[in-house]
């Protein structure tokens, strides 16, 4: 249903498997796969010494259960105990599932690139799988519940295998925030998990598999500083597609009260910025034509790695939140921030386009919406989750700001970027949510009218702030009641939203045919609207007599004729470019303005 839950992605990485053998290791030193031999020359900042120390024994000890705060990267090969050639797959199958954010998929690429290039191959089908690998999410109890039925499904899949392959079993491995999450007692509750490996670890994951050999099961949920993989070129899942991801940070030290990330992902750490460019470069020399940033915490992206921005105490190197909004932690100085990635990203490929997931709202300083206004390929749609309409409730949530804060916010981002699409998360019910409060939410959002709105009945995870001092007082119907309600509040609004654009010429990302029709097309607009469109061929460009069909990657211009609350139904008019399209929309502004002077 639309608008009622974060899309839980489980992809089959079908098809794609293909592709990544074309993936050229690129030209550049400091962007590599991960390979055993090169991550040996992997420049990092912790490292361990030669010999094995205790905390190298306890990394890879079988059985573990760790949970440290930092993890050095020790050159795989170098392991004392285990042969290189065990660290070798040897052509085993790999198959994925992915749960949660778009953030374990963009990890699912990464553990699927150190594999890749560590002998492993990939494979869509369980029944010939050597091993399957899920990648997990905790945010709530629902999205854990998932992958214990999961496992269930996979217990039977593992016996046949086990007969009818007489000696090597099939291997089962929990990765991502699950695994961070219950460490060894994922083991110890399922027998027949043989791996169990944090969001920090993937690069031990040949050295993992090799170690189940034994028939014991290998945990590694480590917790890095300064893990980013910032080296790893990650190996696309879906290869057929005209998008990616590209991470640009981990972790998260807000520390909201209902929530378990930080302790899953850990603190926040930003990948340096050159990486970045040059993973962005790569992917608009393979014709990508819209990169999302990815980070628990995007805008609060702080690049300290060169020594020149490290940063020191002065005032205004201090991390400048947006009015009225306040951290639980103290003011980080200096590093290169969110703007200047931005400048640099958005000046790879003016067609490119550029979206980010997810902010916070504390980290909108004014360079950032300018420069989200300036350049057409930034696209204008930001994502500021909201949480509540009600100050106590954001008050115990500890979100840093009052909802007339987060409102002036708004008005001041669409003082700045007017198009601008806002989309929003909700929690139904949190602890000591009255009528009223829950009330004020619904308030906020025919106010605010967001594009888009995911929301979700609250669920009390342990270790958090909330559950140590708080009381889930919400009875399970009632959250379900204002969860429902809450939705059925964002379809009216959005459904007005979206009719108020019939009659718009709007730019589309053409992403391929449309799921409902075969004769329709489906793709975005700047937004991130989908529209759906007759798949007929269009002119070239706009004053062309020569027709051309439209294809993914292709922008086409689109006139929207029909809106529902979910998706916008349009007609192609003609083939563009984004700097075309923006300069003509930039002209006929000039000339409207003018002509109502
Ligand atoms: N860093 C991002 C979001 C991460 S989690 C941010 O701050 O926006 C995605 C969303 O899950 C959150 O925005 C919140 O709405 C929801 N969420 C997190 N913990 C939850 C919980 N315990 N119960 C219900 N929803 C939760
Ligand atoms: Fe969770 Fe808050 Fe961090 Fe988002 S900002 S990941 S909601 S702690
Ligand atoms: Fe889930 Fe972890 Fe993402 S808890 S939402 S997979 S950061």
């Amino acid at each position: 249903m639309i608008g009622t839950s974060r899309p839980m992605i489980k992809a089959c990485l079908n098809s794609f498997i293909s592709a990544h053998r074309h993936v050229k290791k690129p030209a550049i030193s400091s962007l590599r796969y991960a390979t055993t031999d090169e991550g040996s020359k992997s420049s990092r900042t912790s490292r361990l010494p030669n010999g094995p120390s205790l905390e190298h024994f306890i990394a890879n000890s079988s059985k573990t259960t760790n949970s440290a705060t930092s993890q050095t990267h020790d050159p795989i090969d170098k392991i004392p105990y285990i042969q290189k050639s065990a660290l070798h797959g040897h052509g085993k199958k790999v198959y994925f599932d992915v749960y949660g954010c778009q953030m374990n998929v963009n990890d699912t690429e990464i553990a699927w690139s150190i594999l890749d290039s560590n002998g492993y191959q990939r494979t869509t089908d369980t029944t010939e799988a050597d091993v399957i690998l899920i990648m997990t999410c905790s945010i709530r109890e629902g999205a854990e519940q998932k992958i214990w039925n999961r496992l269930n499904q996979l217990r039977v899949l593992k016996r046949k295998k086990s007969v009818s392959t007489k000696g090597s079993p099939l291997k089962i491995g929990i990765l991502g925030c699950m695994a961070e999450r219950l460490k060894s007692k994922i083991v110890e509750r399922e027998k027949m998990v043989d791996l169990v490996c944090g969001p920090d670890a993937y690069r031990d994951l040949p050295r993992m598999l090799a170690d189940t050999s034994s028939g014991q099961a290998s945990v590694n949920v480590l917790l890095s500083l300064d893990e980013t993989y910032a080296d790893i070129m990650p190996v696309r899942l879906n290869a057929d597609s005209c998008s990616a991801f590209v991470s640009i940070m981990r972790g998260c030290d807000n520390m909201c009260s209902y929530c378990i990330v930080p302790f899953t992902r850990g603190r926040e750490r930003s990948r340096p910025i050159d990486s970045i460019v040059e993973e962005v470069k790569i992917l608009s020399d393979k014709g990508i034509k819209e990169v999302t940033l990815l980070g628990q915490n995007v805008n609060s992206y702080r690049d300290t790695s060169e020594s020149q921005y490290a940063g020191g105490f002065e005032s205004d190197s201090a991390t400048h939140l947006s009015a009225g909004f306040k951290t639980i932690y103290k003011p980080k100085f200096g590093g290169r921030r969110f703007s200047n990635l931005l400048d640099k990203v958005s000046q790879v490929d003016p067609e490119m386009r550029i979206r980010f997931t997810s902010p916070h709202p504390k980290d909108f300083p004014d360079e950032v919406l300018q420069l989200i206004q300036e350049r057409s390929n930034i696209c204008n749609q930001i994502h500021l989750p909201a949480q509540s309409g009600n100050n106590e409730v954001l008050m115990a949530m500890r979100r840093g700001y009052t909802v007339e804060a987060y409102m002036d916010l708004v008005y001041h981002i669409r003082d700045i970027i007017p198009d601008v699409a806002l989309s929003s998360d909700f929690i139904a019910g949190f602890c000591g949510e009255t009528e009223k409060a829950h009330l004020e939410t619904v308030n906020l959002m025919r106010q605010v009218k967001y594009s888009f709105v995911y929301c979700f009945p609250y669920s009390m995870r342990g270790k958090t702030h909330a559950y140590h001092r708080l009381t889930d007082d919400v009875p399970e119907a009632e959250k379900a009641r204002r969860h429902m309600e809450l939705s059925s509040v964002f379809r009216e609004e959005v459904l007005k939203l979206n009719q108020a654009q019939i009659g718009q010429q709007q730019l589309v990302l053409v992403e391929g045919k449309s799921k409902r029709s075969v004769h329709d097309l489906a793709g975005r607009n700047d937004g991130n609207k989908k529209v759906i469109f007759t798949n007929t061929e269009v002119p070239c460009e706009i004053s062309s007599k020569e027709l051309k069909p439209v294809t993914p990657g292709d922008y086409v211009v689109v006139q929207i004729v029909r809106a529902t609350s979910q998706v916008l139904h349009g007609v192609p008019l003609y083939h563009t470019t984004l700097q075309d399209f923006s300069k003509r929309q930039t002209t006929s502004q000039r000339y409207c303005n003018a002509s109502t002077i």
